[in-house]
């Protein structure tokens, strides 16, 4: 039977693409259906990046759409259980750390069919994360698992888990980068076609990267206002872009601190797609967020990181790349930032096996 590959989220969409990519050229080719769970469905959330990363359109979408964590989970596991009776795949893919991951795995495994998990063993020991439950539970039920960095393969085996489960593949989301990079879009396209006022940013001046979404920084309003205060500080040296994710945007509304965004130093986009946020990285001064993604990302480009986040499951972009972990402290915030506007930011090395040849590994490990 075929390989079903799940996606439901915005951060599957860049680790997926390569694998299928690599299933289709492998010899003999690997049969694969994609199903999308529609857990993100906007246009800026989903269709964009479907273009941007030539992904096909999926086989199936599910369309869970939005709801309370249970509700999401739900949805998707009573959706997906007729999608494997009918297909009968030879084993079930899933990517990252999203709902739709959780979901999809139980199901599978509880049907009796293989379940392979890429992007697995990341921890970041916070269980206040939605999407550290959903990765200790994926990993402790998938059948087999494909790492990005050596750190996640002993994480897994102190969990108990036994060596011939575990796979050190690299990075899928960097095969994407590296793939697409020749495309990205110009920064000066991107906030032109979004209709936004550049002219303050020059060549000489440059401009950093914002992008926040995590419920830790963006649900209670004292914290929200108290990033969004130091981020305006910053902007008072570097114009700062800001890409506002829908749950973000809506909590600036409700608590009422748009005012704390609103000037001319700040360029507020809706959600990016794949090769314009890939632009905007690659040429930024920084880049301030809470996204795992964006950590490897900058790490691979080489440009400096501050991680709006008490710790990270990505511990490798601190100890060997350009991320530095601040937290929600804005004193240390805006000291970081400053250390790296005057040239004192650190360096960083390129990991192990985030060489583009990931997904390339991952189908003729699966189908040698
Ligand atoms: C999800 C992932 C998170 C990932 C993020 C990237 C989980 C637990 N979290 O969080 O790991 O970093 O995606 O974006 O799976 N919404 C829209 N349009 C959409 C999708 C969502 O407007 O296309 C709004 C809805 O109001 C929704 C809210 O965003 O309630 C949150 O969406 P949800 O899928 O629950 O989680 P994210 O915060 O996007």
């Amino acid at each position: 039977g075929p390989v079903i590959c799940v996606v439901g989220a915005r951060p599957n969409f860049m680790k997926m693409a390569p694998i299928l990519r690599a299933l289709a050229e492998h010899q003999p080719a690997i049969p694969a259906i994609l199903v999308h769970t529609g857990q993100h469905y906007d246009r800026e959330m989903n269709d964009r990046l479907f273009e941007d990363l030539r992904l096909p359109q999926p086989d199936i979408n599910l369309g869970v759409g939005s709801g309370s964590h249970a509700v999401q989970t739900a949805e998707v596991m009573k959706r997906f259980e007729p999608v494997l009776d009918d297909r009968k795949p030879s084993c079930v893919l899933v990517v990252g750390d999203v709902n739709s991951t959780l979901a999809c795995t139980l199901v599978g495994v509880k049907k009796g069919i293989p379940v392979v998990h890429v992007e697995a063993g990341l921890r970041s020991y916070d269980r206040a994360m939605p999407e550290e439950i959903n990765r200790v539970l994926t990993d402790q039920v998938a059948d087999l698992l494909y790492t990005t960095e050596r750190r996640a393969t002993s994480n897994l085996q102190r969990e108990g888990i036994s060596e011939e489960r575990i796979r050190f593949c690299g990075n899928v989301m960097i095969d994407s980068l590296l793939a697409n990079r020749q495309y990205a879009r110009s920064p000066a396209d991107t906030l032109a076609a979004a209709g936004v006022d550049s002219a303050i940013i020059s060549e000489k001046s440059g401009y950093g990267v914002v992008t926040m979404h995590r419920p830790s920084n963006v649900d209670h309003p004292e914290t929200l206002e108290s990033l969004l205060t130091v981020l305006r500080e910053i902007s008072s040296d570097l114009p700062l872009i800001f890409a506002l994710h829908p749950r973000t945007k809506s909590n600036i509304d409700r608590f009422g601190l748009g005012h704390l965004i609103d000037n001319n130093r700040m360029l507020i986009l809706p959600p990016q797609g794949y090769l314009e946020m890939l632009g905007l990285l690659s040429r930024a001064r920084i880049v301030l967020t809470d996204s795992g993604g964006l950590q490897e990302e900058t790490t691979a480009l080489g440009v400096p990181c501050l991680t709006m986040r008490e710790n990270t499951e990505r511990p490798i972009t601190v100890e060997q790349g350009t991320n530095t972990m601040v937290g929600r402290n804005t004193v240390l915030i805006l000291s970081e930032a400053r250390k790296i506007l005057a040239g004192n930011g650190k360096s960083g090395l390129v990991p192990e096996l985030w060489d583009g040849q990931a997904a390339k590994r991952i189908a003729s490990d699966l189908f040698a």
